[in-house]
């Protein structure tokens, strides 16, 4: 059923377009360029490529908000809803095409009203609201960079990014709704001014209606400004390379990594993904649960999904607010057709338990996605069966905020899937898994993955540390100083699927032996009693390094000493001896980032007794370190 309707079809036609792609990335690029996106003047070339610096489509010159927006105007798209959004407290607001395109050219008038063009920094930090999405795309149709800052980011972060990036103007609102309260964003921004010399206006959203203090001379009203401006924006058009936005990650230094992406290859490798890896319709209605925060916002909510015209729905709060039902009663209350959501959310979901699933019907839904973490089979067999009822494949797509998009994944009606695998390259990726010499390592070993070519959504440097840059990406192997290095290790099997191991520095090495944190994470997965768990390793004179496990229970268990035994060795069951943990500490919570990864960096820094370093801005909840600490 899927197979025949789907946008790409069969095996044969991904296999087809895949080696076209990759024995003539020219042709294949340059066709996709002058099919996908629309030129305001067509680009000499296809790529220049002087490791580890590329440039796409060089010459040319476009808009990208045009391509996202007015390219709908005038077709039967523009009274289509662009963006259906649901706020925590329950408000539904719909925006068709033509809506969202006035309203981002309203603000765009703003921008040219306050000086803010071409080149200029635009710092964002506001909830999840269609307003989030308006901004960004009003600072591309200006040729300003945008900078988004999560919204639940600290004023510190905050300070840091906007005096990294020098931004002249910052767009918030008084607050947002999460868990029903008020997250009170304008006062976080404002002890963030105070430092920040380069901002010269803060725009301001009235979403909660919580009291805010305006400064005088600084700060102005949303809706104010726009009610003036007029719904019809000439927009200019900007070089290929021209910078579209910074996106601020973590590294494994404190400081977080300014990723630079520019105009018509980032918007070529969203837009191209979008539309194959989530086999886009015209009546689909897409839920990606990440914030426009990260990079899955901006490329699988806004650019992506926009520039190929589909219907996204966005909203505002907590998945367990006010029930842990939430995502399931939206999905049948706006009739969602597809879900991209991470692992860790989906074994929360687990964790409170089927009952919440069951009372809704999901029939709706029709293809589902991960991202972010390897997916363990236990979560993937959960989210097959429990959400997508046995009938929706789940597209376990594997990249990065440095990527762009989807570099390796299932196309939906053609990659036959395998739970736990991110399967295969996507068209004009080549990656391989290598050792530390850089030689490709045999079937089924483990290996450090890299990409060998450059692909057209590929950050183009680090903001204003080009030598960072070029030492953290590239480089590693002498005799393939153009190899871009993911920092991911990973193994290929017999039918060249590609199973992601995690970030390399979650690979243990217990007596000789490389086990990957994420194995034995899912091992745990399938005991009946764990919720989550995280592996680390703690510095062992023996082994090199001990195993060690945090072990969140499922509501109703108890943590005694026989169900810590009980779980070492289930672990040596599942994987082998090799891999029995020397200790399982059982926990209430673990450190995540507030993109639910687990930071693995500090629960090391735990086992071994050191004091937590580098930095925790990026951490959710940084009390868990000290319950931790106490051995809670
Ligand atoms: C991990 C998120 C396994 C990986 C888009 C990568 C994954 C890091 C997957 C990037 C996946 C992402 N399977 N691991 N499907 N997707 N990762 O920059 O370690 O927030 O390097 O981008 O997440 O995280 P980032």
């Amino acid at each position: 059923m899927f197979q025949r309707a789907s946008n790409l079809g069969s095996f044969a036609a991904y296999e087809r377009l895949y080696t076209e792609s990759v024995r003539e990335p020219e042709v294949f690029w340059k066709r996709m360029a002058e099919e996908h996106l629309i030129w305001r003047r067509p680009f000499r070339n296809v790529i220049k490529w002087k490791a580890p610096h590329a440039q796409w489509f060089t010459g040319g010159i476009l808009n990208v908000a045009e391509n996202c927006l007015d390219r709908h105007i005038g077709t039967v798209r523009e009274n289509q809803a662009a963006i259906i959004f649901e706020g925590e407290p329950g408000d539904v607001r719909t925006l068709t095409y033509l809506q969202l395109h006035s309203d981002v050219c309203r603000v765009a008038h703003v921008l040219d009203n306050l000086g803010v063009g071409k080149g200029d920094r635009v710092a964002i930090y506001l909830p999840m609201i269609p307003e989030a999405v308006v901004a960004m795309l009003a600072c591309a149709r200006v040729g300003a960079i945008h900078t988004v800052v999560f919204g639940g980011f600290s004023s510190d972060s905050l300070k840091d990014r906007i005096n990294d990036c020098q931004a002249k103007l910052l767009i918030t609102a008084d607050g947002g709704w999460r868990r029903g309260r008020v997250v009170e964003l304008k006062s976080a921004a404002d002890k963030a001014l105070a430092h920040t010399p380069s901002v010269q206006t803060v725009l301001v959203v009235k979403r909660a209606g919580n009291n805010v203090g305006m400064h005088a001379g600084r700060d102005v009203w949303w809706h104010e400004m726009l009610a003036g401006a007029p719904a019809i924006h000439r927009a200019k058009a900007f070089d290929s390379e021209h910078p579209l936005f910074i996106l601020y990650t973590s590294g494994s230094t404190g400081k977080p990594k300014g990723v630079l992406h520019t105009s018509a290859g980032y918007l070529l490798g969203a837009k191209l993904s979008s539309h194959y890896v989530f086999d886009l319709r015209a009546t689909d209605r897409y839920f990606c649960s990440a914030d426009i925060g990260w990079i899955t916002g901006h490329s699988y909510v806004v650019y992506g999904l926009m520039s190929n015209g589909a219907t996204i729905f966005l909203y505002e709060g907590a998945p367990n607010h006010p029930e842990p039902d939430r995502f399931w009663q939206m999905v049948d209350r706006h009739a969602l057709t597809i879900l991209y959501t991470a692992p860790t959310a989906i074994r929360a979901f687990m964790r409170w338990g089927d009952e919440h699933v069951l009372r809704h019907k999901l029939t709706s839904l029709r293809l589902l996605g991960s991202v972010g973490e390897p997916i363990n089979p236990e979560a993937w067999q959960w989210y097959y069966k429990l959400i997508g009822k046995n009938r929706c494949p789940i597209v376990d797509t594997w990249w990065q905020t440095e990527t762009g998009s989807i570099l390796i994944t299932p196309l939906p009606g053609a990659t036959p899937l395998k739970p736990g695998s991110a399967t295969l390259p996507f068209f004009g990726i080549v990656p391989r898994v290598v050792d530390d010499q850089g030689r490709e390592v045999a079937e089924g070993q483990d290996g450090k993955l890299v990409i060998t070519r450059p692909w057209p959504s590929m950050l183009r440097t680090l903001w204003d540390d080009d030598e960072r840059y070029a030492r953290t990406y590239f480089g590693e192997y002498p005799r393939h100083p153009e190899w871009y290095l993911t920092g991911d290790g990973a193994r290929r099997d017999k039918d060249g699927y590609f199973w992601i191991i995690g970030r390399i520095d979650d690979v243990l090495n217990i007596s000789g032996h490389r086990i990957g944190t994420a194995e034995v994470e899912s091992a745990l997965g399938t005991h009946p009693a764990v919720a989550e768990s995280a592996a680390v390793g703690k510095p062992d004179d023996l082994k090199g390094q001990a195993l060690i496990v945090f072990v969140i229970l499922k509501e109703g268990q108890t943590s005694s000493p026989e169900l810590a035994e009980q779980l070492r060795a289930h672990v040596a069951r599942e994987i082998g001896a090799l891999a029995r943990p020397d200790q399982v500490r059982f926990a209430s919570g673990l450190p995540k980032t507030r993109s639910g990864k687990i930071m693995r960096r500090i629960l090391k820094d735990i086992v071994a007794g050191k004091t937590v370093q580098g930095d925790v801005t990026t951490m959710e909840d940084v009390s868990v370190i000290a319950a931790l600490q106490a051995g809670a």
